[in-house]
């Protein structure tokens, strides 16, 4: 069945989408803002906040947009410099990407994150260079690119088993710098033990609305 995808509206007002052959959100229906926040800003992009080299963050899968646009906010107000790299193998049609809204006055910053050329770095805003990637995370593999924080923002494990593997996080641990970060809004044993068999450090934090946990993977500095 093609990828097709639907808007509807999440608790916390925010838009979401649904993959209606998987029949599986892209977000938490009990608040896709409050989640994103919660999981990858909180959790993740504010570790960085006192770097003074740019926060280079790797995004499976970009999707709506929404990781990118609270990051893109996030450079501007904490002045901290982002570069920002979101890989997407079903883009999101730039027709219903136009319609999307997240929180008053998101139109701007995620009308061009969505207009953004595929495969190129653009400077989007003094603080924030971007590019997406049609293309699959495994590609990141032969780039030689170096990462200090990866969203992995991959669809559940039970509809994308062959995502949440040893060999997609051993991956996700190369492209990591020693000190690296990976947060996920997954909390499942069998995935942090896979994490650790990689050789992170994983951390078990309190989850968003209506989730117990997340996970935040740790990669040693002395690796
Ligand atoms: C749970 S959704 C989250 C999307 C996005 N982070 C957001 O906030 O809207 C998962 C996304 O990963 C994308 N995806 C699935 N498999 C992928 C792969 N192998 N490489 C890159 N992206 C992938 C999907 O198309 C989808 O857009």
């Amino acid at each position: 069945m093609p990828a097709t995808v639907q808007i509807f509206q999440t608790a916390d007002g925010s838009h979401s989408l649904l993959r209606t052959d998987l029949g599986e959100p892209y977000h938490s229906r009990h608040g896709a803002l409050t989640e994103s926040k919660h999981v990858f800003i909180r959790h993740g992009l504010d570790m960085f906040r006192r770097q003074e080299s740019r926060v280079n963050i790797l995004e499976l899968g970009f999707g709506s947009g929404l990781n990118a646009l609270l990051s893109l906010d996030w450079s501007r107000e904490n002045a901290v410099k982002v570069g920002y790299c979101g890989y997407e193998c079903h883009p999101v049609p730039i027709e219903m990407a136009a319609i999307l809204h997240f929180f008053a006055g998101c139109e701007d910053g995620l009308g061009g994150l969505h207009r953004a050329p595929w495969g190129q770095r653009v400077l989007l805003e003094p603080f924030f260079e971007f590019e997406k990637r049609n293309a699959g995370i495994e590609d990141v593999r032969n780039t030689g690119e170096r990462f200090d924080l990866v969203y992995f923002d991959a669809f559940a494990p039970s509809v994308q088993p062959e995502l949440w593997t040893l060999s997609v996080f051993t991956l996700m641990f190369e492209v990591l710098r020693p000190g690296g970060v990976l947060v996920t809004y997954c909390a499942k044993g069998d995935v942090r033990r896979t994490m650790q068999a990689c050789g992170f450090a994983v951390e078990r934090l309190p989850g968003p609305p209506r989730k117990r946990e997340m996970l935040r993977a740790l990669k040693p500095h002395s690796i």
